[in-house]
């Protein structure tokens, strides 16, 4: 695995939730922010799977807990956010991850199995979001900066940005989720200091999107077509997090010193911190992957 291009302490005092952290993409997330010095507390439904994700955590000495829970359930929810809260002593990174996916040709789906991934993906996302809120909002700017607002990001897929065979239930969901990514940037952003972005990961090896859709055998053939000729690593994802969390990406104020004048024709508008900048995006991390096309 290559090295981190990040300094490892640049999410240091940070606590994440993750849904979904326990296995594949999610975990990998986990794992990264982790190194990079935050807390982990992951959800997820099976136990079993939240278990191991966190020994394997403890056992590179990153400080971890985890919930079952089913994101589907506001109970759930509110319960996994206040106990992260209660363990950790704060909340700053929102991660949804948690997703439910199958092949499955339009007509042959009812509308129960179009509704449960929608539930998962969509208003799973908006839900956490929603009990995490009073968790991330500013503490105030300018008397304590560790506790201004926190950051979501929201795993999405670029399946809807065009039309993807057997995937109209994930594809509907995805687009919910990039809705909800931009709604809340702006109301949050605005209201609260609380960034909100997505990243949208393309066919990413090793992983139950794969092999659920039956990729993997395809890929090597794929691949020839692909602008960089290669299938993503999770390791890839989980970088795009780190940035999106980061100082890089957003505001983790080291020093008063960083303070900086915003002025406008000479007249200063307001004193903040460099950085905090990337808000209401989904950040493609595939390749090239979803707008390539042969070459004529
Ligand atoms: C047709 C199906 C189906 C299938 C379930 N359903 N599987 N319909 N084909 N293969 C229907 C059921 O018949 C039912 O409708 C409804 O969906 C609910 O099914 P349940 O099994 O009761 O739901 P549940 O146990 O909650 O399981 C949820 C799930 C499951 C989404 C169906 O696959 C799951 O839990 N997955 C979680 C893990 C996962 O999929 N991870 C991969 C994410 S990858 P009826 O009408 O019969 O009641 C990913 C990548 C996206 O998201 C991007 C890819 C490029």
């Amino acid at each position: 695995m290559v090295e981190s291009p990040f300094k490892p302490e640049i999410l240091r005092g940070k606590v994440a939730l993750l849904t979904g952290g326990g296995s594949g993409i999610g975990y990998e997330i986990s794992l990264q922010l982790g190194k990079h010095g935050a807390s982990i507390a992951i959800m997820g439904r099976r136990k079993h799977v939240v278990d191991s994700a966190v020994s394997s955590l403890k056992s590179v000495g990153i400080p971890a807990i985890g919930f079952e829970g089913d994101v589907r359930k506001r109970d759930d929810a509110a319960r996994v956010v206040e106990s992260t809260f209660k363990h950790f002593g704060r909340l700053d990174i929102l991660v949804n991850a948690a997703a439910g996916n199958f092949l499955v040709p339009s007509e042959d789906l009812s509308s129960n199995g179009f509704r449960t991934v929608m539930d998962i993906d969509s208003v799973g996302t908006f839900t956490m979001c929603l009990e995490a809120l009073k968790y991330l909002k500013k503490g105030g700017l300018g008397k304590d900066p560790s506790t201004a607002g926190g950051t979501i990001i929201n795993i999405s897929a670029t399946l809807h940005y065009t039309a993807t065979w057997y995937q109209i239930h994930v594809s509907a969901a995805k687009a919910a989720v990039d809705s909800i990514t931009r709604n809340l940037a702006l109301e949050w952003g605005t209201d609260y200091d609380i960034r909100v972005n997505g990243i949208a990961p393309g066919p990413i090896g090793d992983t139950a999107g794969m092999s659920k859709l039956g990729l993997e055998g395809i890929a090597s053939e794929a691949m020839e077509k692909m602008p960089l000729f290669k299938v993503g690593e999770k390791w890839d994802i989980a970088m795009a997090a780190v940035y999106i969390a980061s100082d890089a990406g957003g505001f983790f104020a080291t020093a008063y010193g960083d303070l900086v004048c915003n002025s406008y024709k000479g007249l200063v508008q307001e004193w903040s911190y460099p950085g905090k900048y990337v808000n209401g995006t989904t950040l493609v991390v595939d390749g090239g992957e979803w707008l390539s096309k042969p070459r004529h």
